[in-house]
């Protein structure tokens, strides 16, 4: 039986009389059962907990992206629960299925593997859990509610634009992105937007084309290696597609004495890639301002958990069996003569970091 429990309740009346405002209070016994008092209270506290589950903290954009949605989730009251799966889908399904069990309100979700991270939105859709795929698509599941990231597609049209018109003839090494990452497929068809007719009519000779596995850049260093040794270090170009794999492949061009020789494209404008640009051995990178995805993110997984209509959405991306509602934010390309303007104005980077 419900043991009821009573309550003063203080009410204060305010009528006038005769044009002058009078006050009375009044007390009042009011009655509520113990579940409604405690109803009342957890909605007070009743905090938003929003499931993270990121691919890797072995580049520092993800380090950047984990930081920046710690601080907005903080800023906005709500508590962040952060998984990191270092580069291994195994390890990622069983640590955001752990995140689920914790009854977590929504699921922020940067595949390792675009493909084998399905399994997860699935499990998050029978908990009734809305699931944001972070950066990265998920490919192959009903079940996505929403996709935040770059217009990735662009990402690799402004590489193809810069490299091809600094070398519109000559020896290309084109490395691609990790395989199982569906953004270096997209980063892949816009560079060859521009590189493909110039193959096409004979002025590009393409000595390699590769993708680099997991995106480490110990790969991307072997491979140009042996592009180098084939081609009797005769190279012109190369398609980096992030500033991880430019820093390998700067290294081997480095043990041949050509750092610096060779125009070669980067993304994320991490902190070294910067600094190659300065130093003239990296010909430029591509700026994704992380900061405003991360707090995209946090506020849309808000949104989500309030149910709430979600604001910025600008696309819709097929990811094999749905095209899942979007918002694409726009990425830059940065070289010498734009990385103050860029990096460093924008606070992105630091003057005194990029230029020592
Ligand atoms: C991201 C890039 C990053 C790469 C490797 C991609 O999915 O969009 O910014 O460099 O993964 O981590």
């Amino acid at each position: 039986m419900k043991r009821i429990l009573s309550m003063l309740v203080v009410i204060v009346l305010v009528f006038s009389m005769g044009g002058c405002a009078k006050e009375e209070v009044v007390t009042k016994e009011e009655t509520k059962t113990e579940e409604e008092i405690k109803t009342e209270e957890t909605k007070t506290e009743d905090k938003i907990v929003i499931g993270l589950s990121l691919p890797t903290q072995s580049e520092e954009r993800w380090v950047r992206d984990k930081e920046r949605m710690e601080q907005v989730a903080a800023d906005m009251g709500v508590e962040l629960l952060v998984q990191v799966a270092n580069d291994d889908s195994g390890q990622q399904d069983s640590q955001a299925k752990n995140l689920l069990s914790q009854g977590i309100d929504v699921l922020i979700l940067a595949p390792h593997d675009a493909t084998a991270a399905a399994s997860i939105v699935d499990a998050a859709h029978e908990e009734g859990v809305p699931v944001i795929s972070y950066d990265r698509l998920i490919t192959n599941t009903e079940n996505l509610d929403i996709y935040l990231s770059f217009d990735n597609v662009k990402v690799g049209e402004l590489q193809g634009e810069y490299i091809t018109n600094l070398v519109s003839k000559g020896k290309y090494i084109i490395l691609a992105g990790a395989p199982t990452d569906n953004n270096a497929k997209l980063f892949k068809q816009g560079a060859m937007v521009y590189i493909q007719p110039l193959i096409d009519s004979g002025a590009i000779e393409v000595i390699m084309d590769q993708a680099v596995d997991g995106w480490k850049p110990e790969n991307a260093l072997k491979l140009v290696e042996n592009a180098l040794t084939m081609a009797g270090n005769e190279v012109d170009a190369i398609l980096a597609p992030n500033d991880g794999t430019a820093g390998g492949a700067v290294e081997a061009l480095a043990a041949q004495g050509l750092a610096g020789n060779v125009i070669i494209t980067g993304q994320d404008a991490s902190l070294a890639g910067a600094k190659r640009i300065v130093e003239g051995t990296q010909s430029m990178t591509i700026f994704k301002d992380t900061r405003i995805l991360g707090a995209a993110a946090i506020e849309t997984a808000i949104n989500l958990a309030k149910g709430e209509e979600i604001v910025g959405l600008n696309g819709g991306v097929d990811n094999g069996v749905k095209i899942v509602p979007s918002v694409l934010l726009t990425p830059f390309a940065v070289d010498k003569d734009n990385i103050d303007e860029l990096l460093i104005d924008s606070g992105y980077l630091r003057k005194e970091d990029v230029y020592n």
